[in-house]
């Protein structure tokens, strides 16, 4: 199986094991995507092991599930203690990817969801490293539209939000790219498949705004923090496709991708095909910050031993 890691996952309550961990053919997520998601890092330190931003994670997991009006059950910190908890469980050191999944079970096969159909979360642990090549990648603006908030709410991290990102990579990747950019339905830059989108103009950050079908990154928002500490400005605002191609920089953050500049875009390079200064700067801090190795960031890792 693949990313399996660990003995156990836990699964509304108990520590199950990883093979046991099974659900029935009716499971209403399985037929319509009613499930809400998260990811979130550890980085092993070789003494230690650090989650980063795990009660912002599990915040927005609950909040995506009010969108649906999922009845989460697990409080925030019932959810934290229990990945703490698993962590521990399966003793993982390494550097791992936790995903907790919300998702809609037996309910037939009716789309009126509503605060009484049964949900299940089940919390999940395997060993993860690099998502892309650290060098920076090759990127394409998608012929794939964002979902966008009047169909299906962006900014809730839903499962079937992800079959658009499953579009969007699949064409990518037959085109010999790394990822895509899309497009929101005006035509401004909205997001990657599965991170979040930054340009660098004239030692200026830009990030497109959340009225842009853009998710609200939790890398985003440190990226955004970060770049303001180190005394550039960053503005949240509409962002137009050629924008992106006139830039001197461009970087994506999300958990999985973490900070990576895009150093090719439609087949023209980007900063001379290189990461830029700027881009660097912020994710040498985010390396840093995520190992829980600056003191004023502390707040944001929960060490596990
Ligand atoms: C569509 C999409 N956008 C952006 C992100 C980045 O979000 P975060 O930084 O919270 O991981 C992700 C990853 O979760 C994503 O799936």
């Amino acid at each position: 199986m693949k990313n399996k890691g660990a003995e156990y996952v836990w699964f509304d309550g108990q520590f199950v094991k990883w093979e046991k961990a099974s659900v029935p053919i009716m499971t209403h997520s399985l037929h319509y995507g009613t499930a809400v998601f998260e990811g979130i890092r550890g980085y092993g330190t070789g003494n230690n092991l650090f989650i980063f931003r795990l009660e912002d994670h599990m915040k927005r997991l609950r909040r995506s599930a009010s969108v649906y009006n999922f009845n989460s059950r697990a409080t925030t910190k019932e959810l934290c203690e229990a990945t703490v908890a698993l962590a521990r469980k399966i003793a993982i050191k390494c550097s791992c990817y936790i995903r907790p999944l919300t998702f809609v079970g037996l309910h037939g096969i009716d789309l009126n969801v509503t605060r009484d159909s049964p949900t299940h979360t089940v919390i999940i642990i395997f060993p993860f490293d690099k998502y892309f090549k650290a060098e920076g990648i090759k990127a394409c603006v998608s012929s794939w539209r964002r979902i966008h908030d009047g169909s299906l709410p962006p900014l809730a991290k839903a499962a079937g939000n992800y079959l658009n990102s499953v579009l969007a990579t699949q064409e990518c990747r037959r085109n010999g790219y790394d990822e895509s950019i899309m497009l929101d339905t005006q035509g401004n830059v909205s997001e990657a498949s599965g991170e979040n989108i930054f340009l660098v103009r004239n030692n200026e950050i830009s990030v497109p705004n959340l009225a842009s079908s853009a998710l609200e990154g939790i890398t985003r928002e440190t990226a955004i923090i970060i770049g303001r500490k180190l005394g550039y400005e960053v503005k949240e605002r509409p962002i137009a496709r050629t924008e992106l191609y006139m830039s001197d920089e461009l970087f994506l953050t999300g958990t999985a991708a973490e900070i990576v500049a895009v150093t090719h875009l439609d087949g023209r390079p980007i900063c001379e095909g290189k990461e830029g200064p700027v881009t660097k700067d912020i994710r040498e801090m985010y390396e840093k910050i995520v190992r829980g190795k600056v003191d004023e960031y502390m707040r944001w890792v929960t060490p596990i031993w």
